[in-house]
């Protein structure tokens, strides 16, 4: 299943997943899928409602292990060791591959707690201070620390959905990960909360590998560097955003980009 339309990534892979297959009791939900995740880049992943963004996503960091029915084959190899071995420990490798889902959640707790939560489950700081000084660094690379600096005992769920998104973001940071999943993260936020998570995406870029599931293929084109584009369960092409938005080699790409996938009585 390896016919994907590839290019060489100008940064190494982070994340390789190859020949990966995942079945949902007999939906055969990802077929095949050779991806790299390029280091320190914007990864986006486009394709229709179905065709396995959220399942591959998932895959990435163990979301499957306690699905019922859920069988997987081929690897996903982090670091060059595979996710999936005996040997690895799932609770490290959600630190170091963290997850923001669509729908933004906070805990039932004040905003300094929602941050201080991670490092404090990972024992990774020793003082008030430390913590004191990674929940800030947190909120400020998330772009919130303006807006909740002085209310960081205020509970979490006061803030608007825009907030709430960038506070997931800066819970993920706090726990030092160095790749962040995205699943359609700004799809519930308003215009200028979307504006405020690309721009605290596109600066995380350069220090962390960001892969970004999104509907918004204009979001994708303008923050992402390459893009894949999965279909039915396959990967049919992946290579630089400008590339693949301006020149797709798979017709099935250009349909779709173009909005004339499944209007011809497609799936
Ligand atoms: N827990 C599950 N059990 C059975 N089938 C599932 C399960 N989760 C997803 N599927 C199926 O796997 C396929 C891929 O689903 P997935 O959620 O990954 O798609 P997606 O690309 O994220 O779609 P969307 O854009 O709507 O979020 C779909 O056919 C879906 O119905
Ligand atoms: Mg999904």
């Amino acid at each position: 299943m390896s016919t994907a339309l590839r290019e060489p990534a100008d940064a190494p892979a982070v994340i390789r997943s190859q020949c990966f297959h995942l079945y949902y009791g007999s939906v055969h939900a990802l077929k095949g899928i050779d991806l790299d995740v390029p280091s320190k880049r914007i990864l986006a992943i486009v394709g229709p409602s179905g065709c396995g963004k959220s399942t591959f996503l998932r895959a990435m960091n163990r979301m499957h292990d306690r699905v019922p029915n859920v069988r997987m084959e081929g690897t996903i190899a982090f670091d060059g060791q595979d996710i999936y071995s005996p040997s690895v420990d799932v609770v490290d490798l959600r630190r170091r591959v963290g997850m923001v889902f669509q729908k933004p959640v906070a805990f039932p707790m004040n905003v300094y707690d929602n941050i201080a939560y991670g490092p404090r489950l990972h024992g990774l700081t020793h003082s008030r201070a430390q913590l004191d000084a990674l929940v800030e660094q947190s909120l400020r690379l998330a772009g919130l620390w303006d807006e909740v600096s002085d209310g960081l005992r205020r509970p979490a769920v006061s803030l608007s959905g825009g907030q709430l998104q960038r506070l997931a973001i800066a819970r993920a940071l706090a726990v030092s990960p160095e790749v962040i999943l995205l699943d359609e993260p700004t799809s519930a936020i308003d215009p200028i909360g979307t504006a405020r998570i690309e721009e605290t995406l596109q600066r995380l870029a350069g220090d962390y590998t960001i892969v970004l599931v999104t509907h918004n293929l204009q979001q994708a084109a303008r923050i992402s560097d390459r893009t894949a584009f999965f279909l039915n369960g396959e990967l049919i092409e992946e290579g630089p955003t400008e590339t693949l938005f301006h020149r797709p080699r798979d017709p099935r790409t250009d349909e779709y980009l173009t909005g004339r996938y499944g209007a011809g009585g497609g799936a």
